[in-house]
């Protein structure tokens, strides 16, 4: 790991950086981060979101703008100098967004130093909530921006692939983040071991915590209080039945079991026509259908994560 981003994750910011993640294209991120930008930027926030999925960049579509003309590219490349320089308003007063690349570097290949700079750099934006739409994938860069945010967000669909699929983003992004605490580096074979093992009920992480337990009570306790405090939030994307809304509820208690980690439910978000219909036009859902009752969702949601930070 660089030293860049170990001084990175402990450094105090002033605003909240929010990043959206989860396991599976489609499922949603996009949407969620652009209307959760939008429902913080209608409170009075001065938001910016950020499109991280350098491969497939759409988040500019989800509010209703083209593709911005500067991107992350050129501030690789160096044509522009400053990170500011990126920010293209939107037709919501308080929100801008910064434009992931448009070219193929995808963000599996960032190198180590870009997104050190990327995340040193927003203290600059002048916003009290950044927003990163991350994309799909479990690449170490992705897993660091999640790791890096105040509050990491999961979208996912209540089907058995998207699950599947945020499980392993979830077991991912635990094992990233401990094999980043330094101090328990000494206990890494056996972290590497029990993480890498396939899921069965004889390897569960949960019993991560006793194994270590049993060699050195003091690196338990460093682990313990690291684990407690990674909880990233759970969103239900396109729920139809309650049966759908009460996955969350179901995944909480398996992350506990299996995982020996708290994940909350942030809530659910309904399945309804008019998304469609908003990306077709381009336009941003909640300002083109204000009506919809996905503003409720989205409101409730808002508050929860509020409530956290
Ligand atoms: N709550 C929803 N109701 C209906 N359709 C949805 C909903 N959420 C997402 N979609 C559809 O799924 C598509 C993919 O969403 P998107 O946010 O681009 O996913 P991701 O960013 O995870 O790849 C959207 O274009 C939209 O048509
Ligand atoms: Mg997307």
């Amino acid at each position: 790991m660089s030293a860049h981003l170990t001084r990175n994750l402990g450094y105090q910011r002033d605003y909240k950086l929010w990043a959206v993640g989860g396991g599976k294209g489609g499922v949603g991120k996009s949407l969620v981060t652009a209307n959760l930008s939008i429902c913080l930027a209608l409170m009075g926030h001065k938001v910016v979101t950020i499109d991280l999925d350098l491969g497939g960049a759409n988040l500019h579509t989800c509010l209703g703008i083209p593709v911005p003309e500067k991107t992350l590219s050129d501030y690789f490349s160096k044509k522009v100098h400053s990170i500011k320089e990126l920010l293209t308003p939107t037709p919501i007063e308080n929100l801008s967004i910064i434009s992931g690349a448009q070219d193929n570097i995808g963000i599996a290949n960032l190198k180590s130093i870009q997104k050190a700079k990327i995340l040193s750099k927003l203290g600059e934006l002048d916003a009290d909530y950044v927003l990163l739409d991350l994309g799909a994938g479990t690449t170490f860069n992705t897993l660091d921006f999640f790791i890096s945010a105040d509050q990491g967000i999961l979208v996912t669909l209540p089907e058995p692939t998207a699950i599947e699929n945020t499980y392993r983003f979830i077991k991912s992004v635990f094992h990233r983040k401990l094999q980043k605490v330094e101090e328990l580096l000494e206990v890494g074979p056996a972290i590497n071991q029990i993480m890498n093992a396939k899921i069965s009920q004889n390897s569960r992480p949960a019993d991560l915590l006793e194994k270590v337990a049993a060699s050195n009570p003091e690196l338990r306790h460093k682990l313990e209080h690291e684990i407690n405090k990674f909880v990233p939030n759970l969103i239900i994307n396109q729920a139809r039945t309650q049966t759908d809304i009460d996955i969350g509820h179901s995944m909480k208690i398996i992350c506990k079991k299996y995982f020996g980690i708290n994940i909350g439910y942030a809530g659910h978000i309904e399945y309804d026509a008019s998304v469609w219909q908003s990306v077709k036009k381009r336009k941003p859902l909640l300002m083109e259908f204000p009506h919809s009752h996905l503003i409720n969702n989205f409101d409730k949601v808002v508050h929860t994560l509020l409530d956290l930070d």
